[in-house]
């Protein structure tokens, strides 16, 4: 591609574009972003005729590799017949055989599928649906969350409210649900306060509560942070005890990212509402699905003014659908979850020497995730991680931190030698950002 070319992005881009999670005067006068034309496996391909290992698998979504050529003909056979049909009062193949090859993989007891267009709006319906449940059987002072302290779930104003990334939440916290917050534990030492902490909110308030809302594992937005299983197992045997619903959000660590297919699986648990998206269409399609258990399902049967009254105009569109079913049909023909286990554990290995490193913190890693931190500022506005990401970006690698939280997610089906590139490019790389 030509200079020209690319100048004429950057120069509409920055004219017209407001960026996401981005000071705009800041990303006017200082960035030069990356343009991208194409992408392929796990790589971008900029305009500048370079490729860069995607280490974020585009916000974690392409879990099989960019334009899989299964996704992409998957795609484009639906979009010769059908691209959209509203799902009022219509059903599709698409959607009808998703929702059965999902619910055949999902945890167990999660047999219904609500569709909707992301993470948020996944999560949205998933409280949506344990409210209206408790209004309508009987319960209705059960109008709170509980959540954990630093999670995140979306950026609707329900999903803000269950969300404690500070910078994320301040401008609304006075117009956010009423959610109470527990701990998590990170560290073994912290399990017994933490379970504690969880036990008592939960004690206390039961009558108030309509659900327990965990990111399975893993806290992404958080920064990779890593939690104790047992939190997982003490949060089902305390809902069963105070008969709450449990939402596990598997918005990100869903599709094997932690290891086995749902990072609830690592607690040997099954949620009674489960969220998933990102990976859900390979990063293809702006997806997402609500699974729910027949109680759930069966608590909005009767009169009309007991039905589901939420739904977006995409709902359940064809092409997404066609695309999520090839996904599914591709992790079990290409033995992606088995395929990745030999790279998780070169993650892990790498991250753990990282931490000898000058200027790293701590390391952690968990199946497709490896992340450090490095020593100084933390938070989500820290500005070391972006010392890091030019680093990497000279030599080819697209390395997005979380403040001074460096972290990989690749796509699980990485080739080994893309998987050695990455890793030795975000070793040098954060050793050169700490001599500098
Ligand atoms: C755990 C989790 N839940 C929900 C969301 C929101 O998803 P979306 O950005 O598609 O709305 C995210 C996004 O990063 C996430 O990591």
């Amino acid at each position: 591609m030509s200079e020209d070319f690319s100048k004429r992005v950057v120069d509409l881009d920055k004219q017209y574009v407001w960026h996401p999670y981005t000071e705009m005067s800041h990303y006017r006068e200082h960035v030069d972003p990356l343009v991208i034309v194409e992408a392929a496996g796990s790589r971008l391909i900029g305009a500048d005729g370079r490729s860069y290992i995607d280490a974020n698998a585009s916000w974690w979504t392409s879990v099989v590799g960019h334009n899989h050529p299964r996704l992409v003909s998957a795609l484009r056979r639906q979009s010769e017949t059908l691209c959209h049909a509203a799902l009022g009062g219509i059903a599709h193949s698409p959607a009808s055989e998703l929702a059965e090859a999902l619910c055949g993989v999902a945890p167990d007891g999660l047999s219904h599928v609500f569709y909707s267009d992301n993470g948020s709006t996944s999560i949205e319906v998933a409280m949506k649906l344990a409210l209206q449940y408790w209004a309508q059987n009987g319960r209705t002072e059960r109008t709170r969350f509980v959540a954990l302290e630093e999670g995140y779930h979306g950026d609707t104003i329900g999903t803000t409210a269950l969300g404690g990334v500070e910078v994320f939440r301040r401008p609304f916290s006075a117009v956010l649900l009423d959610c109470l917050y527990v701990p998590p534990a990170r560290e073994a030492s912290q399990l017994p306060s933490c379970l504690e902490a969880l036990e008592s909110v939960i004690e206390r308030n039961a009558d108030t509560i309509a659900g327990v809302v965990f990111e399975s594992m893993v806290q992404g937005a958080a920064g990779m942070r890593i939690y104790d299983p047992a939190m997982l197992r003490a949060a089902r045997e305390l809902c069963d005890r105070h008969d709450i619903f449990l939402i596990c959000d598997e918005v990100f660590t869903g599709y094997g990212r932690t290891g086995p297919m749902w990072a609830c699986d690592h607690a040997g648990i099954a949620p009674d509402l489960m969220c998933v998206s990102k990976a859900f269409t390979g990063g293809v399609m702006p997806m997402a699905a609500t699974l729910a258990t027949d109680r759930i399902f069966d608590g909005f049967i009767g009169e009309a003014d007991r039905a589901f009254y939420y739904g977006h105009t995409f709902c359940g569109n064809p092409l997404g659908a066609a695309v999520a079913l090839e996904v599914l049909a591709i992790f079990e023909d290409e033995h992606i979850l088995e395929r990745a286990k030999p790279k998780a554990e070169r993650i892990a290995q790498a991250f753990e020497q990282m931490r000898a490193l000058p200027g790293v913190e701590s390391t952690r890693s968990l199946g497709m995730i490896g992340a450090l931190d490095l020593k100084g500022d933390s938070g989500y506005l820290a500005e070391l991680g972006w010392r890091v990401y030019s680093e990497a970006q000279r030599r080819g690698v697209y390395l997005r931190p979380i403040g001074n939280v460096v972290y990989v997610v690749p796509s699980l089906n990485i080739p080994e030698e893309d998987l050695s590139e990455l890793l030795s490019v975000v070793r040098d790389s954060v050793k050169s950002a700490a001599a500098r």
